[in-house]
C-alpha cells in the first residue's frame, strides 16, 4: 500500500484552502490527525504546517480511494487530489480556518505509516515532559509547539530587520574560542592538534564584539548562540541565544533608546502590540529597597520597608541581634488581604522562607484592635506605635517580617512577595511592564573567595567620576550597567564599556587578577585596546526568555526546538554520550567514570 510522490505534486497546504478554493482540483499532502467512519463515508482531518482540512472518501465516488482509507490510521502521511466544495450546512466548523470547505476525495497516496503515538498531538496533553522530550518530534508537531517556534521565528525576523535598517551589521564570531568571563562555569573543546590544550565555548561574544568596535565596524550584531555551564532553572539553558550588539560612540541613551525601539519593533510585529516608550528606569538602590531584587516584577505592588531603624535596641533578640550583627529588618504588608489566609498557608510560607535560607518568617495578622502574632509579646509599645505608623497597619491587614543579614532578607522577601502575589491574584498576567534598572554597583565582595568580583562583567566601565575609588573604596563604585527588565524577568544587560588599557587594568588589578593571569587571559584584549579603541557599549537580550515571555510559557524549554533538560541532556539524541576510546585517545585524554544520576526534565 505504501506509494512515492511519484509525478503529484503539492498544489496547496491544508490548512491554506478557503471558499475561493471552491471546485478546485487539488493535491494536499499531511498527517492524519484523526479518522471518522461514517457508516461508509470516511473523514479524516488532514494536518499539514498551515493547519487542518476536512478530507471526505465516498465509497460510492472512488471506490479504490476509499478502500485504501480505510486502512489509515493516525499520524500516516498521505497525499489526496480531490476537488474542494462546501461542506454541508449542519457540518460547518466556524472553529477552524478552513471550517467552511472539504476536499472530495478522487484519489489517496500512503506515503509512510505511523507507530501507535506515546501521546496524542494536541495541545492539552497530560505527559511527563521526558517523555515529550525524548518523542520532541512528535511533541513539535501540537500546533502549541509550532505555534511557539513561528513566534520565535518571528521575534527574530523583526529584531533582523530593525538592526539592519539602524545599520547594524550582523557578523559572526566563533564558537571554538578562548574563555570569557560571565560568571558560569565554561564547556570546554579539547583540541586534537593542541594536545592538553582546550577551546572554551563563548558564554557570550563580549571581548570579539568589543574587538570589531576596535576594527571600526561601528554596529555590530549577531543571533549569538552562547554557552554556559551552569545550574539550570526554569528560565535558564546551557546553550541559549542573544540577540547581541554593540555600538562604538555612544553613551548609555544611545544603547538604551535603540532596545527600546527593536523592542517596540518585535511587540508590534510579533504581538500586534503598541509599547510604551521611554520605560521607567529605576536605580539598583531603589530597586533593592522596594523589591529586594535587581529584576523587580513592577506589576504590582506589595513593596518592602525597611524598618530596621525602630528595632536596634529590641528586646526582640531576632530583630535587635540581627542588626547587631549588621542585618536588616523588612517587612511586607498584605493589605486587607489577612481574611484570605489560613494559618496553614502562613505556615507554608514560613517553611518556604526557611528554605530559601530565611531563619523564620515573623508575622502580624490584624483583627480589629487586635494583633495575632507569634512577636507581639516581645515587642515594646513605642515599637509597635512605630510599626503600626511605618507600615500603615489596619484591619485586615497580614505583614511578613524577615531579619537577617541585607541579601538573605532580600532575596527571601522578594520570593514571598512574588509567592503572595499570584496567590492574591494581583498579577495582571495579560500585561507587560518593562523597566529599567540602572546604576549598578560595579563589585561585589564575594566571601567564599575572599575578593571583589563583578555584578556584569569585567569589561563593564565605572562611572568616570568614580574610577578613583575602585582603589579605596571599591564597594562604592557605579557601573555603567544597565539591565531590562519585563514582568520581572531580566531579559537583557549590557553596559557602556572601558575603552582604555590603563583602566582596564586597574579594573583586572580591583578584582584581585595578578599581572601574569591578566596577560594569560586579556592579554589580547589589553594590546587591542592599546591600539585606538573607540568608546563602545551594548547589550544582549535573551531570545529564549523573551519569546517565553512574548508566548506566555510556563517553561523556556517550549519556546527551544531541542531542549536540554535539568541534568543537561537531550533525550531524544541522548547526548551527552560516551565516545569511542579511539577518539579521546586522539585527544589525549583519559576518563574517570563516575555513577549516573537519575533524570527529571
Ligand atoms: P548577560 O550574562 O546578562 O550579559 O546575558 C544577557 C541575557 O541573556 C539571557 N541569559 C540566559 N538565557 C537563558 N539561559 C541562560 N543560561 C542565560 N544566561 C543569560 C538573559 C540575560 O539578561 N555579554 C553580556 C552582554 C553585554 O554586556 O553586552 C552578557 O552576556 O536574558
Ligand atoms: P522564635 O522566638 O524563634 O520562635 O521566633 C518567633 C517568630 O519569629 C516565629 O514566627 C519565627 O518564624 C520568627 N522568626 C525567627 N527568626 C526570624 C528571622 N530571622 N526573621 C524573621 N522572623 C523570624
Amino acid at each position: 500500500m505504501l506509494d512515492f510522490l511519484g509525478d503529484w505534486k503539492r498544489s496547496d497546504h491544508c490548512g491554506s484552502l478557503r471558499a475561493a478554493d471552491l471546485e478546485r482540483l487539488v493535491t494536499v499532502m499531511g498527517w492524519v490527525q484523526s479518522k471518522r467512519d461514517h457508516g461508509g463515508v470516511i473523514f479524516i482531518d488532514l494536518r499539514d504546517r498551515e493547519g487542518i482540512v476536512q478530507i471526505v472518501l465516498n465509497p460510492e465516488h472512488e471506490k479504490a480511494a476509499w478502500e485504501i482509507a480505510e486502512q489509515i490510521k493516525d499520524e500516516w502521511v498521505i497525499a489526496v487530489k480531490g476537488k474542494v466544495r462546501n461542506r454541508p450546512e449542519e457540518t460547518l466548523n466556524p472553529n477552524i480556518d478552513t471550517g467552511e470547505i472539504e476536499v472530495f476525495a478522487d484519489e489517496v497516496r500512503v506515503l509512510n505509516t505511523s507507530k501507535v503515538l506515546p501521546f496524542l498531538i494536541e495541545n492539552e496533553i497530560n505527559v511527563d515532559e521526558l517523555l515529550r522530550l525524548k518523542y520532541r518530534f512528535l511533541d513539535l508537531r501540537r500546533p502549541v509547539m509550532k505555534e511557539n517556534l513561528l513566534l520565535r521565528h518571528g521575534v527574530v525576523t523583526a529584531a533582523r530587520s530593525f538592526l539592519n535598517t539602524e545599520g547594524f551589521i550582523e557578523i559572526e564570531t566563533p564558537f571554538l574560542t578562548k574563555s570569557t568571563p560571565e560568571g558560569a562555569r565554561d564547556f570546554l573543546v579539547p583540541s586534537r592538534l593542541s594536545p592538553g590544550a582546550f577551546y572554551a565555548l563563548p558564554q557570550s561574544p563580549q571581548l570579539l564584539k568589543q574587538t570589531l568596535m576596535i576594527s571600526g565596524f561601528d554596529r555590530y550584531y549577531q543571533i549569538a548562540k552562547c554557552f554556559r555551564d551552569e545550574d539550570l532553572r526554569a528560565d535558564r539553558q546551557p546553550e541559549f541565544t542573544q540577540i547581541d550588539f554593540e555600538m562604538s560612540f555612544v553613551s548609555e541613551d544611545d544603547v538604551i533608546e535603540t532596545v527600546e525601539g527593536m523592542l517596540s519593533t518585535i511587540f508590534k510585529k510579533a504581538r500586534g502590540l503598541d509599547i510604551p516608550v521611554p520605560f521607567p528606569r529605576m536605580s539598583y538602590e531603589e530597586a533593592m529597597l522596594r523589591y529586594g531584587t535587581d529584576s523587580p516584577d513592577t506589576r504590582f505592588g506589595l513593596e518592602l520597608e525597611d524598618i530596621s531603624e525602630a528595632f536596634m535596641k529590641s528586646e526582640f533578640k531576632v530583630f535587635s541581634g540581627a542588626i547587631k550583627r549588621g542585618g536588616i529588618i523588612k517587612a511586607l504588608n498584605a493589605k486587607g488581604k489577612a481574611p484570605e489566609l489560613s494559618r496553614k498557608e502562613i505556615d507554608d510560607l514560613t517553611e518556604y522562607a526557611q528554605s530559601l535560607g530565611a531563619k523564620g518568617l515573623a508575622w502580624i495578622r490584624v483583627q480589629g484592635a487586635e494583633w495575632q502574632s507569634p512577636i507581639t509579646k516581645f515587642l515594646s509599645e513605642s515599637e509597635t506605635k512605630s510599626m503600626k505608623a511605618t507600615l500603615n497597619m489596619e484591619d485586615g491587614d497580614i505583614v511578613f517580617f524577615a531579619a537577617d543579614e541585607p541579601a538573605v532578607v532580600n532575596s527571601v522577601l522578594s520570593s514571598i512577595r512574588l509567592r503572595l502575589g499570584k496567590r492574591f491574584g494581583m498579577i495582571d498576567t495579560g500585561g507587560f511592564e518593562f523597566l529599567w534598572v540602572v546604576d549598578f554597583p560595579l563589585l561585589e565582595f564575594d566571601s567564599t573567595e575572599h575578593r571583589y568580583t563583578s555584578i556584569h562583567h569585567p569589561f563593564t566601565s565605572p562611572k568616570e567620576e568614580h574610577i578613583d575609588l575602585l582603589e579605596t573604596e571599591p564597594l562604592k563604585v557605579l557601573s555603567r550597567a544597565y539591565d531590562v527588565i519585563i514582568n520581572g524577568v531580566e531579559i537583557g544587560g549590557g553596559s557602556i564599556r572601558i575603552h582604555r588599557s590603563d583602566i582596564q587594568q586597574k579594573m583586572f588589578k580591583a578584582l584581585g587578577l595578578d599581572e601574569e593571569e591578566v596577560t594569560e587571559k586579556f592579554g589580547f584584549l589589553l594590546t587591542a585596546l592599546d591600539y585606538g579603541a573607540p568608546p563602545h557599549g551594548g547589550i544582549a537580550l535573551g531570545l529564549d526568555r523573551l519569546v517565553t515571555l512574548l508566548a506566555g510559557s510556563p517553561s523556556i524549554r517550549d519556546v527551544i526546538a531541542f531542549p536540554k533538560t535539568q541534568k543537561g541532556s537531550c533525550p531524544y539524541t541522548e547526548a551527552p554520550s560516551a565516545v569511542e576510546l579511539s577518539q579521546l585517545l586522539e585527544l589525549s585524554i583519559k576518563v574517570d567514570k563516575k555513577e549516573e544520576k537519575k533524570e527529571s526534565a
